[in-house]
């Protein structure tokens, strides 16, 4: 699967489960970020509210105590003032901004059958100021809301009408000063950025993870992950590089299995060819060394492929137009006869990330077979997307379509006259998908539209 697929198949399922939510991110930490940012979201706000909320109880809580002793207060003034001079007595009273009282002689609100619970509030603090017994209120009537009307309190005179007052209770202030929304502010400002940093810390050692797989894809010999940080991420980075130890041996031993017996087999074939020839008729003898000829080609393909794969030589970044091109150079060098026909095409440098000389011998086989079965090579790099794509078309019959994945088995050959005098033993293709694949990419063979073959290989760049 390559990044591309990944990705893919990523949103797609990221899509099905959480289609409703347009901004529900794909990453790991952006997720888990965009939660516990809302989560403290949320949780601030409650706790502002309630806060705001209690607060505003309380204040009206004292706003009601100290209405109802200002308010008897007031009456006690004007009660123990003789009835001619109450007005005067009245006007002189600082009563200040939410405050008005006058003298009537009925009351200026009707009372209420029912009174509104917080009247209780005020009555009891009523209790409070002494008034002589003489001049006790006769009836007293409150109405209004403590949040918006004003409150209006009658109260009767002993000798002589009502003294009425109203008061006009100050806007509730959910929060008392500036500088505790400020300390709220920085407070879940800390609580976010405490987050984002904690996010970012943990969620670090899963895209090193992703990273890791993906480099072991491209290169078994990659280095292993640091076994550094918390538990878990020990345990994870432990468990993944014995992964990749355990891949890598098993490569090494299957290798090491086929150079083995390659090896083994030179012996034998060295003795064969030493005792052919004893036989006397010429024909037979011929033949009998042209086939142990072949078996010792094909086993030194097959130690040359064993050494390729074993090869620990490192991956490192280079140039891949310049391999392109020496490789296109030598191709011209050993047959001049068909130099016109091969050409580069592609940008000027392009850094990919390989096996030199494991590389070079892909591209090699590549335009070797393209000159050799179609007489020409042209080589069209075309970088795209994370991948280096090339091309390579030649001008020869191209190969049966049934023959196309058949020429990547070790040692195929289509059986053809013309492939009688290439000498080739079917090892290069199959050595170099091998090659390309150990790097995270491929080979694939296909005809081309208007005759010839093409070789197309992907190299993640
Ligand atoms: N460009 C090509 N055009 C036609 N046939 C090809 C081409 N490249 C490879 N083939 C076929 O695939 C077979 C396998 O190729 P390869 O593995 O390179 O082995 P070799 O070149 O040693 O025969 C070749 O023998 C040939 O028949
Ligand atoms: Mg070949």
């Amino acid at each position: 699967m390559n990044v591309a697929d990944t990705r893919a198949a990523l949103s797609a399922r990221g899509g099905r489960l959480f289609a409703k939510i347009p901004v529900w991110p794909n990453s790991l930490a952006r997720r888990t970020l965009l939660t516990l940012l809302v989560g403290l979201v949320v949780v601030q706000g409650a706790g502002l509210t309630i806060h705001a909320f209690d607060r505003m109880k309380l204040q009206r809580f004292a706003e009601l105590r100290d209405l109802g002793m200002r308010s008897m207060s007031i009456y006690r003034t004007v009660v123990g003032t003789a009835p001619g001079e109450r007005g005067a007595a009245l006007r002189e009273l600082e009563l200040g901004p939410y405050m008005r009282a006058t003298l009537a002689g009925g009351p200026a609100v009707v009372p209420e059958v029912m009174e509104p619970p917080y009247v209780g509030q005020i009555r009891v603090n009523m209790g409070l100021v002494q008034v002589r017994p003489a001049n006790r209120p006769r009836d007293v009537v409150i109405r209004g809301t403590p949040w918006s009307d004003p409150i209006n309190i009658g109260l009767q005179m002993p000798d002589w009408g009502w003294l009425n007052l109203s008061a006009k209770l100050p806007p509730p202030r959910p929060w008392h000063s500036r500088e505790f929304l400020l300390a709220f502010v920085l407070m879940t400002v800390a609580a976010a950025l405490l987050s984002i940093w904690a996010v970012r810390r943990l969620t670090g050692p899963v895209a090193l993870l992703a990273e890791a797989a993906e480099r072991l894809g491209r290169d078994v010999n990659a280095p292993p992950l640091p076994e550094r940080g918390p538990d878990e991420v020990v345990r994870a980075a432990v468990a993944f590089n014995t992964m990749a130890a355990r891949i890598r041996r098993f490569v090494q031993d299957r290798t090491f299995l086929l150079t083995a017996i390659g090896h083994d087999l030179r012996t034998p074939i060295t003795r064969l060819k030493l005792r052919a020839e004893f036989i006397e008729d010429d024909e037979q003898r011929q033949k009998f060394m042209a086939d142990l000829d072949e078996l010792d080609a094909m086993v030194s393909a097959t130690l040359v492929f064993g050494r390729d794969t074993a090869d620990t030589e490192p991956a490192v970044p280079f140039d891949l137009v310049a391999l392109l091109r020496t490789v296109l150079d030598d191709a011209a060098d050993a047959r001049p006869d068909v130099g016109e026909s091969l050409s580069f095409a592609g940008p000027a440098h392009l850094t990919v990330r390989g096996r030199i000389l494991a590389l070079k011998r892909v591209f090699a086989n590549l335009v070797g077979n393209a000159v050799k079965y179609g007489g020409a090579a042209r080589v069209v790099l075309d970088p795209s997307a994370g991948l280096a794509i090339v091309s390579i078309e030649d001008d020869g019959p191209g190969l049966p379509p049934g023959e196309l994945e058949r020429v990547f088995e070790p040692f195929y050959r289509v059986e053809d006259s013309r492939n009688r005098e290439t000498g080739g033993t079917g090892l290069g293709l199959p050595i170099a998908r091998n090659i390309l694949r150990a790097h995270g990419g491929d080979v694939v063979l296909g005809n081309r539209q208007g005759g010839g073959a093409r070789a197309l290989v992907t190299l993640p760049a």
